[in-house]
């Protein structure tokens, strides 16, 4: 078939609101949108302005009214705990209403914020569209982050209430969240009055009276009661959620998404992206604390009308390197999604693909990836051993959504590997040199989006329009700032290669190395630090950590290393995979003082770099590549 995106994409370039308003009618509206689109709005525009809805009443009851009730619209499949569970519209439904009926109760109203820390069971998925039911905005925090990344949530956030759960399940590991969850909330300068906790039978928590209650004993007495909360109305442009990612600093983004334009945006995906139909089963093997969990785990598929899958497990260890293929197999997955270090764990466990032939895949239409650079290793493998096409998309918290890709609903374009293929419409995407003039075609640069934003991007930054603005339109004067570096070939396609900024993404998982250097410099022994990301096989980047010690420090350089790896990780969190750090005299700087952190990384990766001209002491490169060699670190590993 030939593809249809050319002509897409140019009616869009040709009438963009007229665009998103056709979009706009496959979302049910208690009052259609005035503008479809309004300039003035807001840090850069709104869409959708004037219209009322509800994400829920999208989500799930126009699709029991239209007798889509006993179709599964949530299953929930766990591994790790050997449980499975099915969830139809018409349940789901119940479930929300009578658990917004109990939010209710406890106060929370349109606007008010709930903070849900919770591990991948099906309660997560209630409590956010509870909220959405209510007009509440709902901030998931993943749950391996440390109590102190959770503090800084709340204290951003401040929410009226927590929602968690007693435990998280890592292979071989409980997580307990309750000590975490308690330890935030000391921590926080904003206490949230009430928690709701739902006990898992592998760790259960102890209640602090007065503010924890038990999700089960709250849902049996709403549901004695008869209780139900009913769609509340809320502007297009009130926020739905905010989600915190990482930035520059430690202190995380509050990327505000809003309720309209975000519905259009995600449904339209799904078909003409994803080339999914209404009962079809979709399933992003993602967590609910990102993006791609936020909106292909829970909104998009349910807007659409699908089945989607929760999946608590791993893609190795849970039990083998073949649960993914028994998860297609067995709940008939036609499109999946995931992040590439997903498949390099695969490839790695199991070379040869063998597991694969052990499962009916016939159902299996297509893979997409995203959450980092698919490297054409991984994407050949995949598509030797699945036989469906492997598609590599681009995109970004801010963004909810594929910046470019190759749209399978409209029609495949031939594959380049590397490359995350081309712009979807909304999305006019340039290459901008420093003076934000557009480079030549093959010349990297900033990849930066020309204004507007399409619907379904971030609004703003949580009570941080001044933020948002430095962040992502200060810069380059008409565009958004994505922060990836890249270059446009002659066909149009575009190739992600690094980000501009201090972010690297660690197993899909993107994190601030500035972050984490405030963590290491915070040890006393610490006179100053590095911390830059390096290649890794398996997770695409790992941190690693350069200290140097105070004069004086007597102590045992590895003690204090390892204090440091114990530091990020109470802190940050295991997320974080903080596992090195290295001791060195001193860090090669600029004559005016800037740590040359790109040079070590490509030092540590093995490739050719050049002496920056401003180095202060070339011999400083020296030391750091025979302390490198020493402890066999990246390209150094025995
Ligand atoms: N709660 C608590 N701890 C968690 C956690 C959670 N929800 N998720 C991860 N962790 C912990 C892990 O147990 C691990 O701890 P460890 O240092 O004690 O081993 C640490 O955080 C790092 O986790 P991760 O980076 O996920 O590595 P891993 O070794 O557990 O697994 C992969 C590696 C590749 C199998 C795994 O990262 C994976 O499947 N990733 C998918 C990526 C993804 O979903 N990305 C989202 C965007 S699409
Ligand atoms: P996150 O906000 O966690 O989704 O991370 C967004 C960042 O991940 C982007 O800015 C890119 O740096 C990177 N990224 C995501 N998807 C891709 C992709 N398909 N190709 C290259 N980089 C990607």
């Amino acid at each position: 078939m030939a593809s249809r995106y050319h002509d897409v994409y140019k009616r869009w370039q040709d009438d963009r609101e007229a665009f998103w308003g056709d979009a706009a009618r496959e979302i049910d509206w208690i009052e259609a949108p005035g503008k479809i689109f309004a300039k003035t709005a807001g840090p850069h525009g709104q869409w959708m302005y004037e219209g009322v809805c509800n994400t829920c009443y999208n989500c799930l009851d126009r699709h029991v009214e239209r007798g889509r009730g006993d179709q599964a619209a949530l299953i929930h499949d766990s591994p790790v705990t050997g449980q499975k569970k099915t969830f139809t519209y018409s349940e789901l439904l119940d479930e929300v209403s009578l658990f917004a009926a109990v939010l209710s109760d406890f106060g929370l109203a349109r606007g008010d914020r709930a903070i849900i820390y919770m591990p991948m069971i099906p309660e997560a998925v209630i409590a956010m569209l509870a909220c959405a039911r209510l007009g509440a905005i709902h901030s998931v925090v993943f749950g391996g982050f440390a109590a102190s990344e959770l503090a800084t949530r709340i204290d951003d956030a401040g929410p009226k209430l927590v929602i968690s759960a007693s435990c998280g399940i890592e292979p071989g590991r409980v997580v307990a969240y309750k000590p975490l969850l308690d330890g935030a909330i000391e921590l926080a300068k904003h206490k949230p009055a009430r928690c709701i906790i739902y006990q898992r039978p592998m760790a259960p928590a102890a209640l602090t009276a007065g503010r924890d209650h038990d999700w089960a004993r709250l849902l049996a007495d709403a549901r004695r009661q008869g209780k139900k909360s009913a769609c509340v109305p809320v502007a297009a442009t009130d926020p739905l959620y905010i989600l915190y990612t990482s930035g520059t600093t430690g202190q995380p983004k509050g990327v505000v998404r809003d309720n309209g334009g975000h519905m259009v945006a995600l449904k339209w995906t799904m078909r003409n992206f994803y080339g999914v139909d209404p009962g079809d089963v979709f399933w992003a093997a993602s967590d609910v604390g990102w993006v791609v969990g936020h909106s292909y785990i829970v909104y998009a598929p349910l807007l659409h009308g699908c089945t989607t899958i929760l999946f608590e497990g791993k893609p190795v260890g849970t039990p083998d390197a073949g649960v993914f293929w028994r998860v297609i197999e067995e709940h008939k997955v036609s499109v999946m999604f995931t992040a590439p270090t997903a498949f390099r764990a695969i490839k790695k466990e199991d070379p040869d693909g063998a597991l694969v032939a052990d499962h009916d895949l016939s159902g299996f239409k297509a893979l997409f990836l995203a959450g980092e650079r698919a490297d054409p290793d991984t994407l050949v493998w995949a598509e030797d051993k699945l036989g469906v096409p492997v598609i590599d998309h681009w995109w970004q918290t801010e963004t909810g959504w594929a910046i470019a890709g190759n749209p399978l609903g409209l029609g495949l374009l031939p594959v380049k590997h590397g490359s995350p293929t081309v712009p979807m419409p909304g999305y006019d995407v340039r290459i901008l040199d420093d003076e934000c003039n557009e480079v030549a075609e093959g010349e990297t640069g900033a990849v930066s989006i020309k204004l507007p934003l399409p619907p379904g991007c971030l609004m703003t930054l949580w009570r941080n329009d001044a933020r948002f603005r430095e962040s992502y339109l200060d810069e380059y004067p008409g565009y958004y700032k994505t922060a990836d570096a890249g270059y446009k070939d002659a066909d149009g396609y575009l190739y992600i290669m690094s980000r501009t900024d201090d972010i690297i993404n660690v197993a899909g998982h993107r994190l601030s190395t500035g972050g984490m250097e405030e963590v290491v410099a915070s040890h006393p022994d610490v006179a100053e630090c590095a911390v830059l990301g390096i290649a890794d096989k398996l997770k695409g980047q790992v941190p690693i950590g350069f200290l140097v010690l105070n004069a004086g420090v007597a102590r045992d350089p590895g003690e204090i290393e390892a204090e440091t790896v114990k530091l990020v990780r109470e802190k940050i969190g295991p997320v974080a995979a903080f596992k090195t750090a290295l001791t060195v005299a001193r860090l090669p700087k600029t004559r005016s003082g800037k740590i040359l952190r790109g040079t070590i990384a490509k030092i540590a990766d093995g490739e050719d770099y050049k002496m920056p001209a401003t180095i202060d002491d070339p011999a400083i490169l020296d030391e750091i590549t025979a302390t490198l060699k020493k402890a066999g670190v990246g390209s150094f590993a025995n």
